[in-house]
């Protein structure tokens, strides 16, 4: 199983990730989670993409394309991935084709979470994250039962750096000049699928997985 999962910032590509890995046990490949866990540990990759998450700028595609070519690339790639957050240009979209050809895979599905714009600055802002295990909450929408605390693993829950309101406006900007070029270059190959992303976290699930269960 080959998966793409588009949307804009804060439509539920991690939320929905989270579930599909643990579903269909294939690796959750998101750029985003390796471009921190980089900043992170202080890596020379952390160094060149920080100033562009800061500001919600996409990290260029030379860097981008060679973090997923060597990922993908890896065995326990051999059965399948969930691309999470990449392609979010053409450029990467071309780059993946070739190196899926080279591999000899292709994409099943890509799967765009569609969610009305308007919401999103209200989704990100109120974003909650466990520090141990990188489960997604909402303080609002998807509240964990403790305050403050993960109910999976107990861990505490951080908010990202770059979901504050200056720094979302921006990459809600970016990402919206960058998606329909891609959703045009995927539906031409006819990969593309798109899921109604306004309804609760379990219905989007159930939708994605009606759309998946044709698959092996
Ligand atoms: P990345 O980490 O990929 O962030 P993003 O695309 O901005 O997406 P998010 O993780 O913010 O949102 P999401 O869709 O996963 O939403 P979530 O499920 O958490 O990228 C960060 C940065 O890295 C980029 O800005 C760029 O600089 C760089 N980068 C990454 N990839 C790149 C690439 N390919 N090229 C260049 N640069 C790249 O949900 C959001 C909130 O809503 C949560 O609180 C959740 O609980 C809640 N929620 C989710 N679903 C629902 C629902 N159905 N109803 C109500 N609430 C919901
Ligand atoms: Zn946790």
């Amino acid at each position: 199983m080959n998966l793409v999962l588009m949307g804009l910032p804060g439509a539920g590509k991690g939320t929905q990730a989270e579930k599909i890995v643990e579903k269909y046990k294939i690796p959750h490949i998101s750029t985003g989670d390796m471009f921190r866990a980089a900043i992170k540990e202080g890596t020379e990759l952390g160094l060149q993409a920080k100033s562009y998450m800061d500001r919600g700028d996409l990290v260029p595609d030379e860097v981008t394309i060679g973090i997923v070519r060597e990922r993908l690339s890896k065995d326990d790639c051999q059965n399948g991935f969930l691309l999470d957050g990449f392609p979010r240009t053409v450029a990467q979209a071309e780059a993946l084709e070739t190196l899926l050809q080279q591999l000899n895979r292709s994409i099943d599905y890509v799967i765009n979470i569609e969610v009305d714009k308007n919401i999103l600055m209200e989704r990100l802002t109120g974003r909650r994250i466990c520090k141990e295990c990188g489960a997604t909450y909402h303080l609002v929408f998807n509240p964990p039962a403790k305050a403050g605390v993960c109910d999976k693993c107990g861990g505490e829950l951080y908010q990202r750096a770059d979901d504050n309101e200056a720094t979302v406006a921006n990459r809600l900007e970016v990402n919206m000049k960058q998606a329909q070029p891609l959703l045009d270059f995927y539906a031409a190959k006819g990969y593309l699928r798109n899921i109604n992303g306004q309804q609760h976290i379990d219905q989007v699930f159930a939708d994605i997985c009606e759309l998946l269960g044709g698959l092996k």
